[in-house]
C-alpha cells in the first residue's frame, strides 16, 4: 500500500527525451560521423551506426511504447545535416519525414518538444569553421526558419540549442567532442556565436509562429565546495556555477555574456527566452588545488557517500535537482526539466533515481516554482557520444545487433507516475 501520494500540477507534461544523431542511425553527413571515423575518439571504437533505426521507421514502435506507458509528451531533435545536406540544397523528403513523426506524435497523444540543434553540425558547416564562423548565427537562422515553417502546424514548443555549455566545454575548451580544440579563445567565440544564433533563431521563430514557446536546455551541474569552510572552495564552486550553469541563460536575459574571465555584450539576445530548460544529472564537489594537473587549478570528485551509476559517470544526488530548479526559478520563467536520467543497463539504480529526483521536482512545484513538465533521458538506449554504447540510459534497453527492445522494470514505474500524475512512497 502506498503511504503517501505526491501530486503534480494539472496539465504536467510527462515524457522522455531523445536526440537525432543518437537514435536515427545512418547519419553520415555531420561532424559526429566524421569524428566517429577517427581512431581513438569514441570509447571501444564504437560507432552510432544504425543507432535505434528511427530513420528506418522504428520511431513508430518506440513512440507507441511511450504512449502506451502513459507518457503525454516527447522531446526529440531535428538533424540539420538531413534538412540541409549542402549549403544550397534543402531536402524536402527529410522535412516530410519529420512532419510524419510530428503527426505520429500527435496521433499518439504526445505533445512534441522539438530541439533544433543537439550537438551535431552538418559537415559543410563544420568544415568551414562551424560555430567559429562570424555568420554562423545567420546560417543557423536560415535552417531554423525552414524547419519551423515545415513543422509549425504541429509544434509550438521549441528548444533552439541543447546544452550549449556542454557543446563548448567538450568540443572547444576540452577535446572530447569535435573539433577537440582545447582552446579558450575559440571556446569563447563559439559561445558568443551560439548566443547570437539562439537570438536570431528566437526572432525567426516568433516571426513565423506568434504563439511559439522558445528556450534552450542547459546542462545544470551542481557544484559544491569540497570543504564548506574553505573560502577558496566556495569561490571556486560559485565561479563554476556562474560560468558553466548560468552564463548562457543570463546572456539571454541581460544581453551580457560572461564566461570565466571573459565578457562581451550581445544586446540582441536580451529577453529571448520563454522558458528555462534544465538538464540535471549529478553533482561535483570541488576543491581549489593550484597544482592539480587534471583541471589546472582544482580537483573535482563525487560526494563520497553517493551511489554511483555502473560506469561511475553519475553520482545519485537528488537534492541537486532541487538546487537546479531553485536556480531556474530565479529567472521568473516557466521551467521544463528537459532531461534527467541515469546510465544503468541492469536497471538497479534507475527506479530509485527516478523517484527520488521526481520527489525533488514535486517539492519545487510545491514552492510554486512554475514547472511545466519532465522529460526522462531516455526512452530507449542510444548512442552516448564519446562514450559510445558503453552507457545505457534507456527506459527500454536496446540490442544493437538485432534492434530488439528490452523492457526494463523502470518502464512500469514511470508509466504509473505518468498515469497518476503523481509519485507514491
Ligand atoms: C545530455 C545530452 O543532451 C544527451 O545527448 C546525453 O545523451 C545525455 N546528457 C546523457 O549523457
Amino acid at each position: 500500500m502506498p503511504q503517501a501520494t505526491f501530486n503534480f500540477p494539472a496539465g504536467f507534461l510527462w515524457g522522455a527525451a531523445t536526440a537525432a544523431h543518437q537514435v536515427e542511425g545512418g547519419n553520415t553527413n555531420n561532424n559526429w560521423a566524421a569524428w566517429e571515423a577517427e581512431p581513438g575518439r569514441i570509447l571501444n571504437g564504437d560507432r552510432s551506426g544504425l543507432a535505434c533505426d528511427w530513420w528506418g521507421g522504428r520511431w513508430k514502435e518506440d513512440l507507441d511504447r511511450a504512449a502506451e506507458t502513459g507518457q503525454n509528451a516527447h522531446r526529440m531533435s531535428i538533424e540539420w545535416s538531413r534538412v540541409q545536406p549542402t549549403p544550397d540544397h534543402w531536402d524536402e523528403d527529410a522535412l516530410d519525414h519529420y512532419r510524419e513523426i510530428m503527426r505520429g506524435m500527435l496521433a499518439r497523444g504526445l505533445t512534441p518538444m522539438v530541439t533544433l540543434h543537439h550537438f551535431t553540425d552538418p559537415l559543410w558547416f563544420y568544415n568551414q569553421g562551424g560555430w567559429e564562423l562570424e555568420n554562423a548565427p545567420e546560417l543557423f537562422e536560415k535552417y531554423v526558419s525552414r524547419v519551423v515553417e515545415a513543422l509549425k502546424e504541429y509544434v509550438s514548443l521549441w528548444v533552439t540549442i541543447n546544452e550549449p555549455n556542454v557543446y563548448v566545454v567538450s568540443g572547444y575548451t576540452g577535446t572530447d567532442f569535435p573539433p577537440g580544440k582545447g582552446d579558450m579563445n575559440a571556446a569563447f567565440t563559439v559561445l558568443r556565436n551560439l548566443v547570437r544564433g539562439h537570438a536570431a533563431a528566437y526572432q525567426a521563430i516568433k516571426r513565423i509562429q506568434k504563439n511559439s514557446v522558445v528556450g534552450i536546455a542547459v546542462n545544470y551541474r551542481s557544484f559544491k565546495p569540497a570543504c564548506a569552510a574553505s573560502p577558496f572552495d566556495s569561490l571556486l564552486a560559485r565561479f563554476l556555477h556562474n560560468s558553466y550553469n548560468d552564463s548562457f541563460t543570463r546572456a539571454l536575459k541581460t544581453g551580457e555574456l560572461h564566461f570565466a574571465a571573459k565578457h562581451v555584450a550581445v544586446p540582441e539576445a536580451a529577453g529571448t527566452q520563454d522558458f528555462i530548460g534544465v538538464n540535471y544529472y549529478t553533482r561535483d564537489l570541488v576543491r581549489f588545488a593550484p597544482l592539480a594537473s587534471r583541471d589546472l587549478f582544482m580537483k573535482r570528485f563525487f560526494p563520497k557517500d553517493a551511489l554511483l551509476s555502473p560506469t561511475g559517470f553519475i553520482a545519485h544526488v537528488p537534492d541537486g535537482m532541487f538546487e537546479a530548479l531553485r536556480w531556474a526559478n530565479g529567472y521568473g520563467l516557466p521551467i521544463y526539466i528537459t532531461e534527467n536520467g541515469v546510465e544503468d543497463a541492469a536497471d538497479e539504480l534507475r527506479p530509485r533515481y527516478l523517484v527520488e529526483h521526481l520527489h525533488q521536482v514535486w517539492r519545487a512545484a510545491n514552492f510554486n516554482f512554475p514547472i511545466k513538465g519532465y522529460f526522462h533521458w531516455s526512452l530507449v538506449d542510444n548512442f552516448e557520444w564519446e562514450r559510445g554504447w558503453s552507457q545505457r540510459f534507456g527506459l527500454w534497453g536496446l540490442d544493437i545487433q538485432t534492434q530488439a527492445r528490452i523492457r526494463r522494470r523502470s518502464v512500469d514505474l514511470y508509466a504509473e507516475i505518468c498515469r497518476q500524475n503523481a509519485i507514491s512512497s
